[in-house]
């Protein structure tokens, strides 16, 4: 392909992320300060809006009610620098971790916020570990610098251990919480001086350039000291950038700052520019995807309840992997190599949403559509058969029986029990032996809201018993003789999910490692990968 064409143009200037964090490490706060850096200033209330969320299920409901809102923030388009910068959104509750692992694969890189006042929390742990499983490129930010926080080079070695990933300082703070002075650029002998505020643009703040140590310390004191030996220290030990290893996630840029004071937000808007990687090929079944295909190519990766729950519909969220999309065109789907109509798209350019006719690799469409659209479909402008891979289902921890409450309605509860589970909201299964249905989660709160889903939005109230399995396990085998074998003698815990994929259930941790050894020619697995 033409390096000059518009799509490769396009594509060399997409930068795809989302923000990985544990709860109130800063993220929302984060968030909207880059919208406002990069100047999508009206989009940036609805970020606080959609945070209610994670707090509770009642709010999650709540603010549920506000599709709009919820749909329009999940990505957030913005141009910066000549470039346009695609965010997407991930659930901040654990409930919905899932969710956020399958948003990872639609990215191009991560930018990791961690909270300086407490370091690596558990939820920052588990998804850098997704992360690190794709080796996508990470940035960290460590932010509430205005507090009294743990020291910098205690951070830096937690991460180092905790994450297994090389850190690498482009900025140093001197000081912290109220002697919080601001950040040395390591590269360019550079200070910028922190000043508290919400409104103030980084264009405002006083830079100090060749900073020279007696006039530094008369201003900044001993803090001045501590960062230059703690910079010493850093230039013998730490590890010197390198970009490859940065794109396959093993280093990591570091810088500092403190998001409500938007302070060293541009910094890592400038990161993400210079550092992050344009959109990458993706792998697929049959050939790896090259962004700068003529023919264009995405790939469902969320799919969520619209705007109008009356009428039902669902936005597919699709990750464009290659060539143009132009709202209208025809597209085709793999799995079923029936046409998809286009012509409603919806396009994420921030407060522009109307007037985006196109999109190239690294943007996300969203395709309103009725369940003709599945988590992990691969869509194609020229019809070839081709199925993206990689999008992630977890094996569920906590199980449920689920019954009509009203047998009248039972059609609209398998209605919405398919839906739901197409969406990925939970997990639907089917027992091999027939009898009631079982729903699968990963957390608590996922079990509430299908509930609740299924009596508002389909009208069918569900009754849902305690299950004794506490563990799935999706089961394979290389010959098909070994697994019929297995599924026939394990009848009574098989189930199949949405996809009809077989899986086994059981009570106890030590019944998997008993089913192991009697069945070793039967896999196990705590993960299923769309295919
Ligand atoms: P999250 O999305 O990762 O959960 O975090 P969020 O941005 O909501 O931030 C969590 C809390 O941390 C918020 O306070 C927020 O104001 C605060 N915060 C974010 N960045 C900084 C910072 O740089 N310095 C300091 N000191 N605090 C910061 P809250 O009291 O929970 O909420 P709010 O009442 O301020 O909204």
């Amino acid at each position: 392909m033409d390096p000059n064409s518009t799509i490769a143009k396009e594509a060399a200037r997409r930068r795809t992320f989302a923000i990985i964090s544990h709860p109130d490490a800063g993220k929302t706060t984060l968030t909207e300060k880059l919208l406002l850096f990069a100047g999508a200033i009206q989009i940036a209330g609805s970020v606080k809006a959609r945070k209610a969320s994670r707090h509770a299920a009642s709010d999650w409901m709540e603010i549920e009610k506000q599709r709009g809102i919820s749909v329009a923030s999940s990505v957030m388009q913005m141009e910066y620098r000549d470039h346009v910068i695609n965010l997407l959104d991930t659930p901040g509750h654990q409930d919905f971790s899932e969710d956020t692992y399958r948003v990872l694969t639609a990215v191009d890189a991560a930018l990791m916020v961690i909270d300086a006042t407490k370091g690596v929390e558990p939820q920052t742990l588990r998804l850098l570990e997704v992360c690190r499983a794709r080796n996508t490129p990470i940035i960290t930010f460590i932010n509430k610098l205005d507090r009294e926080v743990r020291e910098p080079l205690d951070l830096l070695d937690e991460i180092e251990r905790l994450l297994k990933i090389a850190t690498v300082p482009f900025t140093w703070p001197v000081g912290m919480g109220k002697q919080f002075g601001g950040v040395i650029d390591m590269r360019a002998n550079r200070m910028r001086v922190f000043t508290a505020g919400e409104d103030r643009a980084a264009a405002d703040d006083e830079v100090i350039d060749g900073a020279d140590d007696a006039r530094m310390t008369e201003r900044f004191g001993g803090d001045w000291k501590t960062a230059r030996s703690e910079i010493e220290l850093l230039e013998g030990a730490s590890h010197v950038f390198d970009r490859e290893e940065f794109l396959t996630g093993t280093q990591s840029p570091v810088f500092f700052g403190s998001a409500i004071n938007n302070f060293g937000v541009r910094e890592v808007l400038d990161a993400l520019v210079e550092l992050a990687p344009s959109p990458q090929p993706k792998p697929a079944s049959e050939r790896v995807v090259e962004p700068t295909e003529s023919k264009f190519t995405g790939v469902v990766f969320k799919i969520q309840a619209n705007m109008d729950p009356a009428h039902r519909d669902r936005v597919a969220f699709v990750r464009v992997c290659s060539g143009r999309f132009e709202r209208g065109m025809r597209l085709v789907l793999s799995r079923t190599g029936k046409d998809v109509k286009t012509a409603s798209a919806v396009s994420f350019l921030s407060q522009r949403r109307d007037i985006v006719e196109e999109a190239f690799p690294g943007d996300i469409v969203g395709l309103p559509n009725r369940g003709v659209l599945h988590l992990g479909d691969t869509l194609t402008e020229s019809g070839e058969a081709l199925q993206f891979t990689g999008l992630p289902f977890f094996a569920p921890e906590i199980f449920v029986n689920v019954d009509v409450a009203d047998p009248i309605r039972t059609k609209q509860l398998h209605t919405g029990l398919q839906q739901l589970g197409e969406e990925g909201a939970i997990q639907v299964f089917r027992p091999y032996q027939g009898g009631s249905l079982l729903l699968g989660a990963v957390g608590q709160l996922q079990i509430e809201v299908v509930a609740h889903r299924l009596e508002h939005e389909y009208n069918a109230r569900a009754r849902m018993t305690p299950s004794a399995y506490k563990l799935a396990r999706w089961v394979s085998a290389e010959q098909p003789a070994d697994l019929l074998a297995f599924l026939e003698g394990n009848a009574h815990r098989v189930a199949h999910d949405v996809v009809n994929a077989p899986t086994v259930l059981y009570a106890h941790q030590s019944e998997l490692r008993a089913a192991a050894e009697i069945w070793p020619r039967v896999q196990f697995h705590a993960l299923r990968e769309h295919s």
